[in-house]
């Protein structure tokens, strides 16, 4: 049976099968061939998108933005501060309201509970641009990118050095279990994931033949591996946390060393962004040992973050056709 995604919300890949996540992959791949094409099919004509940032966001919100136009649709960006949202209004009222006038919300935020209870009320699908839990639609992005570099996704590695507690660490392991990858989580031991989520990656995995291992030894994590990837040591909101980051992660690094380690001359290095790789910001200059990535790796011949980056136009744009488009 052909896969329906049509009304569903995209809050987390948990709640979506290994069939559902292979078909939005599936559609990406072939959204991407025809915006190349110029081929415009204008799924989403006369629709418009709400797009809800409580976070600063670069690719997420331009994603949506373009995938917007490129299908037909009106993007309108809602930020923290344009409207009353959860100040004097509370999110099941400002849900119940924005489900009147668009026909989906895109929302970036904190607490995952807000995203989730825009998705209660809206009646309209609600798609989670990240929440301080998941970043599911980063993770399709991810997956493409490694899907275009090696082929079939099925027993691939995929080693995360950094933050294992963070909404990328989470998402990643949901997204190689579910498609019966090998997910590793390179770790010191206090920012391990929680234990609960592990038991219920572990027991996907074990069903789709894939597998989830937690570990702070880099030689076991890198062992390997297709693909390492990076993210920030600190995630938004967690700027007063930056100093015990970098003395806890700073072993964590990814250097040309830690890439070799994979034994692989084949391994690509993959990062959601922004990244930290040289002294060129703002928070960089003032915490240069925030890198979490060595410039050398950022830069060379290994790094495909920015297909990545572009893939995330690709897959956002599969999620808004799939469960709105015609
Ligand atoms: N990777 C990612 O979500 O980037 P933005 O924060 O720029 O949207
Ligand atoms: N973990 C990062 C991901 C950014 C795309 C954050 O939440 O800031």
């Amino acid at each position: 049976m052909a896969v329906d995604l049509q009304g569903r919300s995209f809050l987390k890949l948990l709640d979506f099968t290994s069939e559902e996540i292979r078909s939005l992959l599936a559609l990406a791949a072939e959204l991407k061939v025809k915006k190349k094409a110029g081929i415009r099919e204008r799924t989403l004509d006369g629709l418009n998108i709400a797009l809800l940032f409580e976070k600063p966001s670069t690719r997420t919100r331009c994603a949506f933005t373009v995938a917007c136009v490129d299908e037909g649709a009106h993007p309108e960006y809602l930020g923290k501060s344009d409207i009353q949202f959860g100040k004097k209004e509370t999110v099941a009222d400002t849900a119940r309201v924005l489900g009147r006038f668009f026909d989906g919300i895109e929302f970036r935020g904190f607490a995952h509970q807000t995203v989730e209870i825009l998705a209660e009320y809206a009646g309209v699908p609600v798609w989670n641009g990240l929440t301080d839990d998941w970043h599911p639609t980063q993770v399709l992005a991810d997956l493409l990118t490694i899907e275009e570099e090696f082929g079939d996704l099925k027993g691939r590695t995929l080693a995360f050095a950094g933050d294992g507690r963070n909404n990328m660490a989470n998402s990643l392991m949901v997204g190689c279990a579910k498609l019966g990858m090998h997910c590793r989580i390179v770790a010191p031991a206090e920012l391990h994931p929680e234990v609960d989520l592990v038991a219920a990656v572990s027991e996907i995995a074990a069903f789709t033949g894939g597998s989830l291992v937690i570990t702070s030894s880099i030689e076991e994590g890198m062992a390997g591996a297709e693909a390492i990837y990076a993210d920030v040591w600190a995630s938004m909101g967690e700027e007063d946390l930056i100093a015990d980051r970098i003395r806890i992660l700073g072993p964590y690094k990814i250097t040309a060393e830690m890439m070799s380690a994979t034994g692989r001359a084949d391994t690509i290095f993959l990062h959601c962004l922004p990244s930290f790789h040289n002294l060129d910001t703002e928070v960089s200059k003032k915490y240069p040992d925030i890198r979490e990535v060595e410039d050398e790796v950022f830069e060379g011949p290994q790094s495909r973050v920015f297909d990545q980056a572009e893939n995330r136009l690709h897959t956002i744009k599969a999620v808004m056709v799939a469960t709105l488009g015609d």
